[in-house]
């Protein structure tokens, strides 16, 4: 089967015209997984895991960044640019070199995981490692794209959003309703105000959880972190863009926001490989600590709820996080000594 992509699949609710070019890379249309156990005790009816990472680029990046790099391949653009903890340069890349459009990317130093950088690179990119963080390099590609002549491919790229907003479509397709509740995690807060408009658009009201990690969580606190810290790098943000749209999303939406120190975080990562067959990357299992948190704090808030976490990008694109996880490799055995090893 040939995967249509969003721009063909949801054309009708998207800022396509005749001649938006039909860029693909068969992004969209992710599974809905169970995760039984994990549903047991947030004390729930039904948990489902939209799995992000299945992606083509392993991250819900892919769905916005689709549309944006056909909307400025659409305006003429040559030459775009994001900053980036990883997931959207590495997204930006692969779909700025399908569509041939030269592509740079602004990463805080340090924090970014192997897998994103290796995948930016391999696109063609070309990386600037800035010293600083994440906002850091957000502000310095604002300033610079405000100029004129390069395309932004952050998620304040209005373009982004509407991509995003699609995943929302279709948990309410796959379902055959919307669920009781959704969970994400929260970092340039881009994704929250995605899937809220998606949700408005089709005429429904349900509460968003937005999750954050306790070492860089803004809008649990209501100010801006100067040195966000956290393990799961991809949300590692003090000061999200989408800030206004976010909370506006939590409120209109009767949801809320929760923090999860990185201890949880980790624990419900090990849980969705072990337990539910899903490995995602750190900063995807924040949600799922964060139902598991909330559901602590106020025993069977949700009973009889039909919840969907969103995993937002693939274990892969983490590899360390993942070995620094598991136990040591075992010490090489003799090939006569196979039987015994695998007892
Ligand atoms: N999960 C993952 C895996 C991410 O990469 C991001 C953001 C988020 C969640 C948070 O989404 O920013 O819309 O609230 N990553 C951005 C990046 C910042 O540069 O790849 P958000």
């Amino acid at each position: 089967m040939i995967r249509a992509g969003v721009l063909l699949r949801w054309r009708d609710r998207l800022p396509v015209t005749p001649r938006t070019p039909a860029l693909t890379l068969g992004e969209g249309d992710t599974p809905l997984v169970a995760a039984p156990t994990l549903a047991r005790d947030i004390g729930c009816a039904e948990l489902w895991l939209k799995v992000e990472g299945q992606n083509p680029t392993g991250s819900f990046k892919d769905r916005g960044m689709v549309v944006a790099v056909a909307k400025a391949s659409e305006a003429g653009a040559k030459l775009a640019v994001c900053a980036s903890t990883g997931n959207t340069s590495a997204s930006a890349a692969a779909y700025c070199a399908a569509a041939g459009i030269t592509c740079r990317v602004v990463v805080p130093e340090g924090k970014v995981a192997l897998g994103k950088l290796a995948q930016a690179l391999a696109h063609g990119a070309r990386i600037v490692v800035l010293r600083g963080n994440f906002d850091t390099a957000l502000s310095a590609v604002r300033a610079l794209t405000a100029r004129g002549g390069i395309a932004l491919l952050n998620s304040v790229n209005p373009y982004r959003l509407e991509g995003q907003k699609t995943a929302a479509f279709e948990i309410v397709e796959s379902l055959g309703g919307p669920p009781s509740g959704l969970a994400l995690p929260v970092g340039n807060a881009g994704n929250i105000s995605a899937y809220w408009r998606g949700f408005v658009e089709l005429g429904m009201q349900l509460p968003i959880y937005g999750i954050q990690a306790a070492g860089a969580a803004p809008l649990v606190s209501g100010a801006p972190v100067e040195h966000p810290e956290t393990l799961a790098t991809a949300i590692r943000i003090g000061n999200p863009a989408s800030w206004t749209l976010a909370v506006q999303a939590q409120r209109e939406s009767g949801g809320q926001f929760a923090a999860v120190p990185d201890e949880e975080i980790v624990a419900a990562y090990k849980r969705l490989a072990a337990e539910a067959g899903v490995f995602c990357e750190p900063a995807s299992a924040a949600p799922v600590a964060g139902l598991l948190r909330l559901a602590r704090e106020r025993p069977g808030r949700f009973a009889g709820q039909r919840l969907v976490a969103v995993l937002t990008g693939h274990g892969l694109k983490d590899p360390q996080a993942a070995i620094a996880q598991a136990p040591p490799l075992p010490e090489p055995v003799p090939a006569g000594s196979i039987e015994e090893a695998l007892r």
